[in-house]
């Protein structure tokens, strides 16, 4: 799954950029997702899980419960928007905003990894 998140990088970047949509997500997906593991594992798999599905020790737990990545709802919202949550938190829920802990390459690896668990 990393291998091809990472090939539809490269061909995004060597692609035309007019296509908003595949290339938004591919140029966060350029971002590194094994640095971005590690960040997710520090810091996102007590709520979003090991498989992102929301299933962390205290994911399922909140009110509401962490966002499962993999879901229809979630895969059908932009890198964009994805990042703009991790960014700035979503208002009444458990996720906080990260920009003040994460710089925005960090962001960009953890958006990166976490793409790659949208199955
Ligand atoms: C304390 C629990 C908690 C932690 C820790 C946490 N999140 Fe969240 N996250 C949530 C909740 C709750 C939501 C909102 C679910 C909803 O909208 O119903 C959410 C939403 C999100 C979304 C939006 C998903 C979507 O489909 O809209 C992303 C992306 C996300 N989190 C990424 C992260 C990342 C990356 C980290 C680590 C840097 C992280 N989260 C840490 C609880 C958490």
């Amino acid at each position: 799954m990393r291998q091809t998140t990472l090939r539809v990088a490269l061909f995004a970047c060597s692609a035309s950029v007019s296509l908003a949509g595949p290339i938004d997500q591919a140029v966060y997906a350029a971002g590194d997702p094994a640095k971005g593991q590690a960040i997710y594992q520090a810091k996102c798999i007590t709520c979003h899980g090991p498989q992102g599905k929301g299933d962390g020790p205290i994911g399922p737990q909140l009110k509401p419960p962490a966002a499962d990545f993999t879901n229809a709802e979630s895969k059908k919202k932009s890198a964009d928007e994805l990042r703009s949550t991790i960014e700035n938190g979503k208002p009444n829920t458990a996720m906080v905003a990260w920009k003040s802990q994460l710089s925005a390459s960090e962001i960009d690896d953890v958006l990166a990894y976490v793409l790659t668990l949208r199955k």
